[in-house]
């Protein structure tokens, strides 16, 4: 029997082993799965007679029982709105409880098994004893040991097929040895198994003298994980701070590592306030201490400013807070990665971090693990890049702990989970570079300029007579005695942009650098007229992003693709359509129309000073100039 302090354990969650299976369906993951869910008779009488019904109806193994069906029935009931491929299954025996993340074993696996991995100590990689490594077991574990997996079980399957030769066995662990050498596991048990026939899986094998190891499930059930964590130092990500009244003001959340008592110091990773615990609160009363994976509620004896998303740490084992980092990325959207474009974060559980991933460094080829050099990262491939947020945020490498190492991107349009990534290192620390204070403000410059500074940011196709109406409204604002600029894209591109392109990864730095200038004019107190096609909803937000809601005026060019292609000013469209450019707005790139312009430039019945006209009147209403 076990303890009551193992079954409260288990009981609770404690204790419970995430694993995650690879391979493919024919090394025969569902199987073993099947298997162990079957023979350590977690499976519940009805559903087993359902399944010896079904196999003999479909199955693919004679009057045996097919266990692969019992999976893809259990598959069938995943819950329903995960995009993510990955089924969860839990099952507890006596000792522990286990999670099993199967992942479809398909060539398109990089990100549900990036999803499965994330949360796994451990993986079982499945080998058909018969094939033998195959490129897919190496890009597996490769993925598994990015990911953090330590511990891995190399299921040797279908010994039976190989008439449980011991030769055959060694020789696969041996070659198996040799490539995970470099992975970073700290154990690599094999263990040659028939999920079929049940050999070593639940039991000892009769067939398999010569192999002197645990079957899997002992080992399962053996393995040591807990130590893992909790010899990790302390984090505790606020979730929620929690104030039901006046009198009580707690901390709410997990914690994600090591342990915490009632009276130890303690510091707010972002802003370097310190304080000490004064109480754990639970439902079930106080605790003296709290660990790794207890649901808590912390009170402190100071009233410091915290907020949701902040971790909570020893003062002497702080994490690395700053607002530049390295990262491992997994990307898993259609759309590709590009390098520079605004992006929300969410790190650990401080949600809506806006941030860029500001260079990709590398690609990482997943078969070979070679570097390779790239602008763009597509569905299911790796790159190491560089990342940049607005604010400051508190992380640890993810090597060190995985909790508060990793981070999920998300678009900022379609609120779609578009990559994973894994923090390597920081590159800098945010508290080495401040902003140095000026005398002479943004407010004291326009004033004296006696004018509203702002950012007048035209966009639309090439062709549209942006450029020609930007112009004539800086000539009238010129007349109007206001201080103004004209940046236009031509002009800029043989100058700060001369070493862009016009692939989509240059054009979103084209206007983040054209933002960032635009705004440093602005904060010298000027009005400065943009003229950009700007295709990209993403960047002309990013600028807009840059200063105070009423200085940006986004002006949307609207002349219909086939009078720009008609009035041709630059004879770029005939080069375009006949092949000579590529790329090219509106004919083989995209331009994403503004949703909620500021003014909506309709071009086809009027002269460009009568636009022109158009766009100073609503500078007018806006009070941007006075006068006529
Ligand atoms: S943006 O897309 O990055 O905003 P920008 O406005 O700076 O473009 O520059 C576009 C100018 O570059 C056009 O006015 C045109 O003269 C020229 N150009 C050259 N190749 C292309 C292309 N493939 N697509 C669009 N414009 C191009």
């Amino acid at each position: 029997m076990p303890s009551k302090a193992t079954i409260d354990r288990v009981q609770a969650g404690k204790d419970q082993l995430q694993f995650i299976t690879c391979g493919s369906v024919d090394d025969g993951k569902s199987t073993l799965i099947g298997r162990l869910l079957h023979d350590s008779k977690v499976i519940y009488e009805d559903q087993l007679a359902a399944l010896a019904r079904d196999s003999a109806k479909h199955g693919t193994t004679g009057n045996d029982v097919d266990f692969a069906l019992l999976v893809d029935g259990l598959e069938a009931e995943r819950e329903q709105g995960i995009t993510i491929d990955v089924a969860y299954r839990f099952f507890t025996i006596l000792r522990r409880s286990f999670m099993v993340a199967d992942t479809p074993g398909h060539e398109q696996y990089t990100r549900n098994m990036a999803t499965g991995a994330s949360n796994a100590q451990l993986a079982i990689i499945l080998i058909d004893a018969r094939k033998g490594v195959l490129v897919q077991t190496k890009r597996h574990s490769f993925i598994c040991s990015l990911l953090g997996i330590r511990h891995v079980v190399l299921a040797v399957n279908k010994i039976d097929l190989v008439k449980y030769n011991k030769e055959r066995f060694d020789r696969i662990v041996g070659e198996y040895m040799a490539f995970a050498a470099g992975l970073g596991f700290t154990s690599v048990v094999p263990i040659p198994i028939s999920a079929r026939y049940g050999d070593n899986v639940i039991n000892q094998s009769d067939k398999t003298k010569w192999y002197q190891g645990p079957c899997l499930l002992d080992y399962l059930e053996s393995i040591d994980i807990q130590s893992d964590v909790a010899s990790q130092v302390f984090r505790f990500p606020v979730q929620w701070v929690n104030r039901p009244n006046l009198d009580f003001r707690g901390y709410a959340g997990s914690v994600a590592s090591g342990s915490i008592s009632a009276g130890d110091e303690i510091v707010v990773a972002a802003s370097g306030r310190t304080t000490r615990v004064k109480r754990i609160v639970t439902q079930d009363g106080n605790l003296a201490r709290a660990d790794a994976g207890d649901a808590v509620t912390i009170t402190l004896e100071d009233e410091i400013d915290i907020s949701r998303g902040d971790l909570l740490a020893r003062p002497n084992e702080r994490p690395e807070v700053t607002d530049q980092f390295a990262a491992h990325l997994i990307w898993m959207d259609n759309d590709p990665l590009v390098a520079g474009r605004n992006y929300i974060l969410r790190i650990g559980t401080r949600t809506g971090v806006a941030g860029s991933i500001t260079a990709i460094k590398h690609r990482i080829d997943v078969d070979t693990r070679e570097h390779l050099a790239a602008r763009k990262l597509g569905l299911n491939e790796i790159g190491f890049c560089n990342v940049a947020t607005a604010l400051p945020v508190a992380f640890d490498p993810y090597e060190v702990n995985r909790k508060t190492g990793s981070f999920i991107v998300i678009d900022r349009f379609t609120n779609r989970t578009v990559g994973a990534g894994m923090i390597a290192f920081p590159l800098r620390r945010a508290t080495n570079i401040v902003r140095q204070p000026l005398s002479v403000g943004k407010s004291e410059r326009a004033a004296l300029k006696n004018q509203k500074p702002c950012i007048i940011w035209f966009t639309g196709l090439s062709g549209a007579g942006k450029s020609t109406i930007a112009n004539i409204v800086d000539q009238k604002l010129f007349a109007m005695s206001c201080h103004t600029m004209l940046l236009d894209g031509d002009n800029v591109r043989h100058g700060l942009n001369r070493d862009l392109g016009i692939s989509e990864a240059d054009r979103v730095e084209n206007i983040r650098r054209v933002g960032e200038v635009a705004k440093l004019m602005a904060d010298g107190g000027l009005i400065v007229i943009c003229s950009f096609i700007s295709p990209y909803r993403a960047e002309r937000d990013m600028v807009r992003n840059l200063v105070a809601r009423e200085e940006f005026i986004e002006i949307f060019v609207d002349t219909p693709l086939e009078e720009c292609v008609r009035r041709d000013p630059k004879g770029l469209y005939s080069k375009a359509k006949s092949g000579k450019i590529r790329n090219f707005t509106g004919i083989d790139a995209p331009y994403e129309i503004p949703m909620r312009p500021e003014f909506h430039l309709r071009t086809m019945d009027q002269t460009p000073e009568q636009l022109a006209e158009a766009v100073i009147d609503v500078l007018r209403a806006r009070a941007i100039v006075h006068g006529h």
